[in-house]
């Protein structure tokens, strides 16, 4: 399958998307959305394939979304069109995605950033939600998902001053899960997506699954989802096959049933 504005490439179990649309620095306009959620729907159907990475170039995961496309529109065609809404397709997506991010990830490409699993930064990463600056404000769940990965003070603070945050800063504030230099940055999170590939796959879901139970419920609640779900997993034969395989110190065969 070949997209307008995507690379897709199979490594093994893992599913490389790369945002292509180099002209413009990768910002995200409608054809963007459309390509990512097929190709993101693609992966989650494919059997032979365990966790994606989502990358961009050097210069830029994305800087944002397309402010040449959003120029002109209308509230009416945003609230009547629902604008955005399909990135919640995107957020659908049942096995792990993995963003990689070198350059700029501003305004929805650090928003898209953000719907992903976890983030590995290059060291040349720059964050930023600048959308004020447009007198306009996040539109993808960038307030949200940044007050609950780094908090209140530097939500408030990027989204205020519109300021970017570097990786050192992202991987401090807890935004970035690692930071390796940015030339091994695609080589790093395919090691990663082929480690977490490699794992049983119903584990893999159920692990996605109950980290992401943890921003939408009370500890109590999260707690019991997760167990029911650890609970459920005995009923799996990789679970059998899991804990046989440690006792006879040997690697595990997963059939993913
Ligand atoms: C459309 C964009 C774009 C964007 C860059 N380009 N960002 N086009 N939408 N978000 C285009 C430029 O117009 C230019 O095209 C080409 O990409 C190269 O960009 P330059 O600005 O020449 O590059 P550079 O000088 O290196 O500066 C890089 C940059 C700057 C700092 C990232 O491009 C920038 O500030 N971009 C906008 C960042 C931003 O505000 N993002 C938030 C968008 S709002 P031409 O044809 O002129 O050469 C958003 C909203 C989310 O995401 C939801 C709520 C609405």
């Amino acid at each position: 399958m070949t997209y307008e504005t995507l690379l897709v490439e199979q490594r093994g179990a893992v599913t490389l998307i790369t945002l292509n649309r180099p002209q413009a620095l990768n910002a995200l306009n409608s054809q963007v959305l459309a390509d990512l959620i097929a190709a993101l729907a693609a992966f989650d159907a494919d059997a032979s394939q365990g966790c994606a990475v989502l990358t961009g170039s050097e210069k830029a995961f994305a800087a944002g979304a397309d402010i040449k496309e959003m120029a002109t529109q209308s509230f009416a065609d945003m609230y009547g069109g629902n604008f955005f809404a399909g990135y919640d397709r995107v957020t659908a997506t049942r096995k792990p995605i993995i963003a990689a991010v070198a350059g700029y990830a501003l305004g929805g490409g650090c928003e898209l950033a953000m719907m992903c699993d976890f983030i590995i930064a290059g060291d040349n990463a720059k964050f930023g939600q600048p959308e004020i600056k447009l007198a306009v404000t996040p539109g993808m769940g960038g307030s949200q998902r940044m007050a609950r990965a780094i908090g209140k003070a530097k939500t408030m603070d990027m989204c205020l001053t519109g300021r970017m945050m570097d990786a050192t800063e992202a991987e401090q504030s807890g935004l970035v899960a690692r930071v390796v230099p940015v030339a091994d940055l695609v080589d790093e999170a395919v090691k990663a997506a082929a480690t977490i590939a490699g794992m049983a796959p119903l584990a893999t879901l159920a692990v996605k699954e109950m980290v992401n139970a943890a921003f939408e419920t009370t500890l109590q609640q999260g707690v019991v989802f997760e167990r029911r779900l650890f609970h459920g997993l005995f009923g799996s034969e990789d679970q059998t096959e899991g804990m046989a395989a440690f006792v006879e110190k040997r690697p595990g065969n997963w059939t993913g049933r």
